[in-house]
């Protein structure tokens, strides 16, 4: 399904410890028109902690969708208002997250039990932006896990005024799961997803969960407007450029070498400011994933990044270390 400007929406996953901004600023290289979402972050953080450090991002990240965690309207609208001021191009309701340290904070998947509290806080933050504000949801949460109860949470915040969601296409189990077992033992209902769709066809809707592949990209969004990727992104990021070029037929992808390159003066400023140089590193180190040296780049990269003074050298003899030319 295609929209306006024909192209469907792909977007990055928010993915807690790694889509921080030097991962979507290595991801937008590989692809230029992907929605980047950052890591979860709670309102709270924000209001109590050094805001900055959480919202601060590179200009060369747009389009970049900030996702917040909470359920205190109030606080969500103040860390709208201050996202808004960042610059950030979408902010998004975390109500997908099953971990405990979340459900004791009274936010994430949880919240689909409580549609009123997010629709407040949806109210409270559309207040404060004219940027799109979109919800994350699941399909459902334990025993509640038919169509009925994805459409009834679906339609409080639509009338909240929500017109985007992103939904991950399995339920979370709240308890006794694993965050890490709920993004798999769950079994993917991706017809729950395409029903919304087809029950609301002028809501947006983006399908998340197991998208690994082009032809299952290209399956789903012959029934929904977006597709968004989560693991796949991460462990296999040249995935993003295939997917560009897949849409864009236009774009000529750099190749896995290219990218280094570009990332050098990138890097190069982030050591010059004292951070380390795995922090940007240890994103990419599936580059080349797939490819033949794809294991002498990881294990090159994973010795030397974290030596004293290691700075954007190391690349470059990472792609020297390896076997074949790539
Ligand atoms: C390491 C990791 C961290 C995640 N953190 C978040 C998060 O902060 N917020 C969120 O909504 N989902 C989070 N998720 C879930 C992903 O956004 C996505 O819904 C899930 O991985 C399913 O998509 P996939 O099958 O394409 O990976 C995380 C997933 C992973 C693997």
């Amino acid at each position: 399904m295609r929209n306006s400007t024909n192209s469907p929406q792909i977007a990055v996953a928010p993915m807690m410890d790694w889509t921080d901004r030097h991962c979507r600023y290595f991801m937008r290289l590989l692809s230029p028109s992907a929605l980047l979402y950052t890591e979860m972050v709670t309102a709270a953080a924000i209001h109590h902690g050094d805001a900055d450090r959480f919202l601060r991002f590179n200009e060369e990240e747009h389009l970049v969708a900030l996702q917040l965690g909470g359920s205190d309207p109030s606080l969500m609208a103040s860390a709208t208002a201050q996202a808004h001021t960042y610059g950030y191009d979408e902010i998004n309701i975390n109500v997908g997250c099953p971990s405990d340290k979340v459900q004791s904070g009274q936010f994430g998947a949880c919240l689909m039990a409580k549609p009123a509290i997010v629709a407040d806080c949806y109210r409270a933050m559309l207040a404060e932006t004219d940027r799109p504000v979109t919800v994350k949801t699941r399909i459902g949460i334990d025993d509640q896990d038919s169509y009925d109860f994805l459409k009834d949470f679906v339609l409080s915040l639509v009338a909240a005024g929500c017109r985007k969601f992103i939904v991950h296409a399995r339920k979370a189990v709240l308890d006794g799961l694993s965050p890490k077992e709920n993004r798999s033992i769950p079994p993917l209902n991706y017809e729950r997803v395409y029903r919304l769709k087809r029950d609301f066809p002028e809501l947006e809707i983006v399908l998340n969960g197991g998208l690994d592949d082009l032809a299952r990209v290209d399956e789903v969004l012959e029934h929904v407007d977006g597709a968004m990727i989560g693991r796949q992104a991460y462990h296999h990021p040249y995935f993003l450029a295939e997917l560009e070029q897949h849409f864009n037929p236009a774009w000529e992808p750099p190749t896995r070498s290219e990218i280094v390159l570009r990332m050098l003066p990138y890097i190069e400023s982030v050591v010059r400011k004292g951070e380390p140089l795995g922090r940007v590193t240890r994103h990419m180190l599936g580059l080349y994933s797939g490819q033949p040296g794809a294991r002498a780049w990881r294990r090159y990269i994973s010795q030397h990044a974290h030596l004293a003074g290691a700075g954007p050298e190391v690349l470059l003899n990472a792609i020297a270390a390896m076997p074949a030319a790539a």
